[in-house]
């Protein structure tokens, strides 16, 4: 059997694909391109209106060209929305996953995921992938006003360290070298652990752990009211983490914070953000903003973008903001007209992106580590430039790498 995966959204998402593709090599599944795999697995994300619409995109476009293809839909998306998916054309089964399905028993989540324990039959290379992105968590008991996501991954669930463990043997055993850490909501992990445990516990046992393998990790996305000085410290102080932090801000207004329901002031992140700048000068630290939240005023947007010029932010991801249905803002008045969060949108991208510019501007003449990716002549460094190196290397060494110019982003290697 022939198959595809098609993933949409978050890394999270992406962890998910990878064990849905996991399974198919398991059964004897060999992969292909859309266009001629037998099955096609269309891992979708709902998170705008806009991953909607590219889901739906991508399944009709897989129907119109691969007509005998079973189309199998999963995701986000799917678990919103089953029946709209199951009208699109081609598409044969809407599956609800186990690792997804928010009624999901505990017991049962724990006996999947420790069938998946430790065994990876995919390689660094398999699908363009250098680094694994391994989910440890899934689900969220917050109520953030804009977002979807808890109805459709359900209530916070923790993979247990001892799987996370095995995972992360197997993942080096099979030759990977970095390991992204994902989760819908991962600085919760192991409040719901019995015994209850922390992320903290995590990162200290898989920095414990990694000392006799050759394997880095990466955090994904962190939220800042998670960010604690002890895990900063952590991070700073192994070489075994790289220095790079994704924490979401949303908004640097605290009226628009406030009705967000985000459990944070912008002043508490200035100083998070401040203190990961203390501690690791060459971090990159990526953070997630929104434009035309409901009620966002002229001011509010003014003070989003003064504080985006401040913060020591390196990468920058642009939400316009969407209506999810059934999200606390959906049902809120003062909506801001969709030109306008275009328009605040665009500016907050220009400036983002400028962050980005100068960031890897004060990069150039460093000695950085990093990994090769693709087919080799791009290192990854591990404070997240993307540098263009001279070939001659093969994906997935690790290297130093001295940075040459920021544009286009080029380096040296040294060793
Ligand atoms: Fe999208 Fe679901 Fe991730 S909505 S962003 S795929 S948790």
């Amino acid at each position: 059997m022939r198959y595809a995966v098609l993933s949409f959204g978050c890394r999270t998402n992406q962890a998910d694909a990878c064990r849905i593709e996991r399974r198919l090599i398991e059964d004897g599944g060999v992969g292909a391109a859309p266009e001629s795999a037998d099955l096609v697995v269309v891992n979708t994300c709902t998170v705008t209106a806009a991953a909607d619409q590219a889901a739906r995109t991508a399944i009709r476009r897989v129907a119109r060209l691969n007509p005998a293809a079973k189309i199998v839909v999963t995701g986000c998306y799917a678990e919103r929305c089953p029946d709209d998916i199951g009208r699109l054309p081609g598409v044969t089964i809407v599956p609800r996953l186990a690792e997804t399905a928010p009624a999901e028993p505990g017991p049962r989540v724990a006996r999947n995921e420790a069938a998946d324990a430790g065994r990876f039959p995919l390689r660094p290379g398999d699908r363009g992938r250098t680094a694994y992105p391994l989910r440890v968590q899934t689900g969220c008991d917050e109520r953030c006003a804009y977002c979807i996501v808890p109805s459709t991954r359900g209530p916070g669930r923790s993979r247990p360290l001892p799987l996370v463990l095995g995972d992360v043997r197997g993942l080096a055993d099979a030759g990977f070298r970095q390991v992204w850490l994902t989760g819908v909501h991962l600085g919760s992990w192991g409040r719901d652990l019995e015994p209850r445990s922390a992320l903290l516990d995590l990162l200290d046992a898989l920095d414990r752990e990694a000392a006799s393998l050759d394997v880095t990790f990466r955090l994904s996305s962190l939220e800042p009211m998670d960010c604690s000085d002890a895990i900063v410290d952590l991070l700073a102080g192994s070489p075994r983490f790289a220095p790079h932090l994704h924490l979401p801000l949303q908004h640097a207004s605290d009226a628009v914070l406030t009705a967000m329901r985000r459990p944070y002031s912008a002043d508490r992140y200035r100083e998070i953000a401040a203190r990961i700048r203390e501690r690791m000068p060459d971090a990159a630290i990526g953070t997630d903003l929104m434009a035309g939240f409901p009620g966002e005023t002229d001011r509010d947007f003014d003070v989003q973008l003064q504080a985006l010029e401040e913060l020591p932010v390196t990468h920058v991801h642009v939400f316009p903001f969407s209506a999810r249905p059934g999200t606390a803002a959906s049902a809120m008045g003062d909506r801001i007209p969709g030109v306008e969060i275009r328009r605040r949108a665009e500016r907050l991208r220009a400036l983002g992106q400028e962050k980005t510019r100068r960031f890897y501007e004060r990069m150039v003449g460093k000695d950085l580590a990093a990994l090769t990716i693709a087919d080799g002549t791009t290192a990854l460094t591990d404070n997240y430039l993307k540098v263009r190196i001279p070939a001659g290397r093969a994906r997935n060494e690790r290297i130093r790498v001295r940075v040459t110019s920021a544009d286009p982003p080029a380096g040296e290697v040294i060793r």
